[in-house]
């Protein structure tokens, strides 16, 4: 059994990684964590309950994590996930937040992890505010992670968020540079023009949320804002559920077909350009650890993964 910590800050392709997740019968998902970053804290805490309910999963527990960057300002994706960073299709048979465990999501990370030395995977498909924290408080997390799998940041200065910002990385530029810099365990980075690059084309998108299960009816209920974002941007060769390819590198080995070894940190300064990954491939930097970005993904797997989802 692949064991694994999944950091969220649910919208919509977040609850797509859960539903993968939790699709696989070699995965045990520990726990999963909130994050502020698409919503708020409070509503991403609610989203994730929403996912579970449907996945007839509420078992799993959900802990409360940060509510806001270390420094940065806050911003949410609202315009992307809607406000209520699902799509703003409201559920009025939502389960209440009093599901929400009482120990501090960080704090349990660390006590999951410790549990389970060089065992657990943590995913995170948020801004890197919890996980910062988590290597602040205890800097042996790193080392006793198995591995960690990041959606986030850019690399040839195409942002979505600012001129050349990916979303969780200018979340929390100072969040990000930390994991950057700390976390040693294998890293695996799912960049946003990787994410892109593996686009599938929106005729999947309707054959797969089309099929007769109440999680598929879920999915596209709640995927109408995001799709229609994405087609009238430049993000709209197709639909491009960022956080699940994150996700779906984590728990399939040979998924990811190539990727570029390299140490990488972040710009914190720039006008522009603060929050964009810097890959250091003459090893300027001196950095020992190194991390791997993804450049391509075997999409007939990912696909025929996203089926068994919903089913
Ligand atoms: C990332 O930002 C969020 O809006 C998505 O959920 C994804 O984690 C893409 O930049």
């Amino acid at each position: 059994m692949k064991k694994i910590i999944i950091d969220v800050d649910t919208g919509v392709d977040d609850a797509l990684a859960i539903m993968v997740a939790l699709a696989d019968p070699n995965v045990e998902v520990l726990a999963i964590i909130c994050c502020f970053g698409n919503t708020s804290l409070e509503k991403a805490l609610k989203n994730t309950l929403r996912v579970l309910k449907v996945c007839k999963r509420l078992d799993i527990p959900v802990y409360r994590g940060s509510s806001r960057p270390l420094l940065a300002c806050k911003r949410d994706a609202g315009d992307y996930h809607g406000e209520d960073g699902l799509g703003d299709v409201p559920d009025p048979d939502a389960p209440g937040l009093e599901l929400v465990q009482k120990e501090k999501g960080v704090l349990a990370m660390l006590k999951i992890v410790n549990q389970h030395p060089e065992e657990v995977t943590l995913v995170a498909t948020a801004p890197l505010t919890n996980l910062a924290v988590a290597v602040q408080l205890d800097p042996l997390i790193s080392k006793k992670l198995k591995a960690l799998y990041i959606m986030g940041g850019n690399i040839e200065s195409r942002g979505n968020t600012t001129v050349c910002g990916e979303f969780n990385f200018v979340a929390d530029p100072e969040a990000a540079f930390i994991v950057l810099d700390r976390y040693t365990c294998p890293t695996y980075i799912a960049s946003w023009e990787f994410t892109c690059r593996s686009s599938l084309p929106w005729s999947f998108c309707d054959e797969f949320m089309s099929q007769n299960t109440d999680k598929a009816a879920f999915l596209k209920k709640i995927s109408p804002k995001s799709a229609e974002y994405q087609k009238e941007t430049t993000e709209g060769k197709g639909f491009n559920s960022c956080d699940t390819y994150a996700l779906a590198a984590a728990i399939n080995d040979n998924i990811v077909i190539k990727s570029d070894k390299v140490a990488v940190t972040l710009e914190l300064q720039g006008t522009h350009t603060r929050g964009l990954m810097v890959l250091d491939y003459m090893e300027l930097l001196k950095k020992k650890h190194k991390a791997y970005v993804m450049k391509t993904i075997d999409l007939e797997k990912f696909k025929q993964m996203l089926m068994k989802s919903l089913q």
